[in-house]
């Protein structure tokens, strides 16, 4: 989202509300949907539809093309808008903050509820869709997979992630999801990347991730896309974040999985603090992690 939507939500009527569902409605056939088609799918007068859709134009919620025939439909603000109205009209926000992070694949934004909380819109298949494909175990289910499924799917794999670790594993709060956004506790922290831990919390910090992980393996999850900048580090203790990709452990390339995920740790804290972090066999700490025994790897006390 390149600008706050939150000004726009203000201005919309329930009637442009009605003609972007009508729009979203319709991309469930077609990419383009036939303006013709829309007084039926957005139940509006087709005086109606014009008035709104030229309103939802300007405000560069949806877009037009002429094929064989004129065709719409919604563009990434539009299907903010609409996952922002699902989550004020259950009462999951009440206002929109600022910025948290923008990533590559992600916007996050800081919302209000009865508690400052964390909003992320899922954005892969906008950008770089083949890449994500590839990487990621999506399966095309339809011809002209849009990014809104690929997205929308994102936020759904994400949410349940956290819901099957969440109190159990150390996560984010999941409070709501809709579309291809996701509602979670906002953490107050300091990305991994971003801090530098005294010689002495070397050790227990990388103990504390390994353990979290641990947790997640036993209860089916491989987190897949583990690094310093998907942990945050705060007073209480460490948050690990960003569980779109997660694969179940019964996969049969969990290990495959779970020894990256390591391995990237490793790597990480080896650059970062030579000669802190023990020297250990990848397999073997894999091998710990999987079977729940890693405290008891001697090199890491
Ligand atoms: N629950 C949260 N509380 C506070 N900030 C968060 C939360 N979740 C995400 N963020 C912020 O948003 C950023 C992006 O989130 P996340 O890593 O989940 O998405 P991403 O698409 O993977 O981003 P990237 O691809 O750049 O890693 C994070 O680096 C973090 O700064
Ligand atoms: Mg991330």
């Amino acid at each position: 989202m390149a600008r706050n939507v939150a000004s726009v939500m203000q201005e919309l009527a329930p009637e442009d509300f009605h003609l972007l569902s009508g729009v979203e409605h319709g991309m469930r056939f077609s990419e383009w949907v036939n303006r013709e088609k829309l007084p039926q799918f957005s139940r509006l007068t087709p005086e109606e539809v014009d008035f709104r859709l030229s309103r939802c134009l300007d405000r560069k919620l949806v877009e037009r093309k002429t094929i064989q025939y004129e065709g719409v439909r919604l563009r990434m603000d539009g299907y903010d808008v609409l996952a922002l109205r699902t989550f004020a009209e259950r009462g999951t926000i009440e206002g929109f903050g600022v910025p948290l992070g923008v990533g590559k694949e992600s916007d996050v934004y800081e919302v209000q509820s009865y508690r400052p909380m964390a909003l992320k819109f899922h954005r892969e298949g906008y950008t770089n869709f083949r890449e994500v494909r590839r990487e990621r175990d999506y399966t095309a289910e339809k011809e002209h997979l849009s990014w809104f499924y690929t997205a929308r799917k994102a936020a759904e794999r994400e949410y349940e992630a956290l819901e099957a670790l969440y109190p159990d594993v150390s996560v984010p709060r999941p409070e709501d999801q809709n579309r291809h956004a996701l509602v979670m506790e906002k953490i107050d922290g300091v990305e991994l990347s971003r801090t530098r831990l005294k010689p002495e919390q070397v050790r227990p910090i990388l103990k504390m991730i390994l353990r979290e992980l641990t947790r997640a393996y036993e209860l089916g999850y491989v987190h897949a896309d583990m690094s310093q900048y998907n942990v945050f580090v705060s007073e209480e203790g460490i948050t690990i974040f960003d569980w779109p990709q997660a694969v179940p452990a019964d996969h049969e390339n969990a290990e495959e999985f779970l020894g990256r995920d390591v391995r990237n740790l490793f790597g990480y804290f080896e650059r970062k603090y030579p000669g802190k972090v023990p020297e250990i066999d990848e397999s073997e700490l894999v091998a710990a992690v999987r079977e729940g025994s890693f405290e008891h790897l001697a090199e890491l006390e």
